[in-house]
């Protein structure tokens, strides 16, 4: 199975070893939890480099004091087993002591594409990642990092701090892996019972059409309101946003350029969230 080490000194110390023989490096930060959509980033890892680190840290900076922290699910055991199956090499549990050690003071906050969507309801998340990804960056100082398009707008806020900090890690996106219905794997989704994963996977569905209609033509704020009619028609109790966006900075969307359709919805207490690529018309 993998290597398991829970400080930085013995992080650093093993990605010592392998850059000694010229080995390359691909990181998957995660939250653990693991599911079907974070072994495809290890496998993407595989692909892209010789030796695959996972970071399993539920990241307490990007959980606001309401949010799930507490209940998260944490099943270190089984991800260990998810790990070895896949052939990761490393897998990194740091404590939160480890990483934010009494007297932590840093905060590292991106602005361009994370304004707006999630952060109009978590302001403090992108604040939260972009710290724990820097360090986790810095502490494996890896050659690729992979990211799932699951969490989109993460993924360009990532791209960009890269960008920013001249980070020498080559951010990979990969697709978001769904169930046979098209409901993205999520470490939330334990948090559903039978009727309410019923009802979520409505949220890929009207994602679907409200894509196609945008790139045949559709009027963008008609199309945007149908679309949250149809999830509270459809059993989500509270829509946060639905949004067409330009794909790269997520600033508006524009019919000439990549465009992404985002949304986040709440299924009881659950929160949800999905995307897709608007088609070119
Ligand atoms: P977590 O939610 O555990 O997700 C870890 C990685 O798995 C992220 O890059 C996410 O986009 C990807 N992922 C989740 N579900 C996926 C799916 N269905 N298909 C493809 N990829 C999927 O995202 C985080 O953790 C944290 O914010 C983190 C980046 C680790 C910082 O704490």
């Amino acid at each position: 199975g993998p290597i398991v080490v829970d400080s930085v000194a013995a992080l650093r110390a093993q990605i010592r070893d392998w850059r000694q023989d010229g080995q390359t490096i691909a990181m998957v930060p995660t939250m653990g939890a693991l599911h079907d959509g974070h072994i495809s980033l290890v496998r993407i890892a595989l692909e892209k480099a010789e030796r695959c680190v996972v970071s399993i840290f539920v990241n307490p900076t990007q959980f606001a004091p309401t949010e799930d922290l507490d209940k998260y699910p944490r099943q270190l055991a089984r991800d260990l087993d998810r790990l070895r199956e896949a052939g990761a090499h490393l897998a990194f549990t740091p404590s939160v002591a480890e990483m934010y050690p009494a007297g932590f003071a840093t905060r590292i906050s991106v602005g361009g594409p994370s304004s707006g969507l999630e952060t109009d309801f978590r302001p403090a998340f992108f604040d939260g990642v972009a710290t724990v990804v820097a360090k986790l960056f810095l502490q494996a100082a890896p050659d690729f990092a992979i990211f799932g398009e699951k969490d989109y707008q993460q993924l360009c806020v990532v791209r960009q701090l890269c960008r920013d900090l001249d980070l020498l890690v080559e951010i990979v996106g990969a697709p978001t892996v769904r169930d046979s219905h098209g409901l993205a794997m999520s470490s939330r989704n334990a948090y559903l019972g039978e009727t309410e994963i019923n009802v979520a996977r409505k949220l890929n569905a009207v994602l679907h059409q409200t894509a196609a209609k945008l790139a045949s033509g559709a009027d963008e704020a008609s199309a945007i309101s149908e679309a949250v009619g149809a999830l509270i028609q459809a059993g989500f109790r509270k829509v946060d946003y639905v949004a067409a966006r330009e794909a790269v900075t997520l600033g508006p969307w524009r019919r000439d350029r990549d465009g992404r359709l985002l949304a986040a919805a709440w299924l009881g207490t659950t929160r949800m969230i999905d995307n897709l690529e608007i088609p070119s018309a």
